[in-house]
């Protein structure tokens, strides 16, 4: 199961993600919003980053105006890495080195075609399981165990 969820700036995207992702038989938890009146982003980042940090999902994707707030938001629950994508190459990349379990995307920054392609390669791809990423996303762990 994947998470999703948006802001009010980026329903259209949401929608059109959920769509294309379902069409390819993937199974999907809507977390919201459900229409263009105004919310606040970490709400919807903190529904999606629980739901894959708790095992509920296996990962997640988040949709606002530029990916940015909801990024640095998720990436704040323990176990996230939350990955702002606006090229396949680095939606493939951060599967295969950071095994980001959360896509990122800007509906005001990035158009569908390439969004729907970066989903792809964000869902296509796994973790390379090499000895220095798993060294290095150690590293991330660490820094998040010291807590402050
Ligand atoms: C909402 O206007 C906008 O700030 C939000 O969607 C996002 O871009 C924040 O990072």
């Amino acid at each position: 199961m994947t998470a999703i969820a948006c802001d009010h700036a980026a329903l259209g995207l949401k929608n059109e993600i959920i769509k294309h992702l379902q069409e390819k038989g993937y199974e999907i938890k809507d977390f919201g919003c459900y229409t263009t009146e105004s919310v606040d982003y970490p709400d919807y980042a903190r529904k999606v980053a629980r739901a894959v940090a708790d095992g509920e999902c296996v990962n997640g994707i988040l949709i606002c105006g530029t990916g940015i707030g909801m990024s640095i938001a998720a990436n704040k629950v323990k176990g996230i890495r939350c990955a702002l994508c606006g090229d396949t190459f680095s939606a493939r990349a951060t599967r295969e080195h950071n095994d980001a379990n959360v896509l990122a995307l800007g509906e005001r920054v990035t158009g569908k075609g390439l969004a729907l392609d970066i989903v792809d390669a964000f869902m296509e791809t796994e973790f390379s399981g090499d000895a220095r990423h798993v060294r290095r996303i150690s590293g991330i762990t660490a820094i998040e165990e010291e807590g402050k």
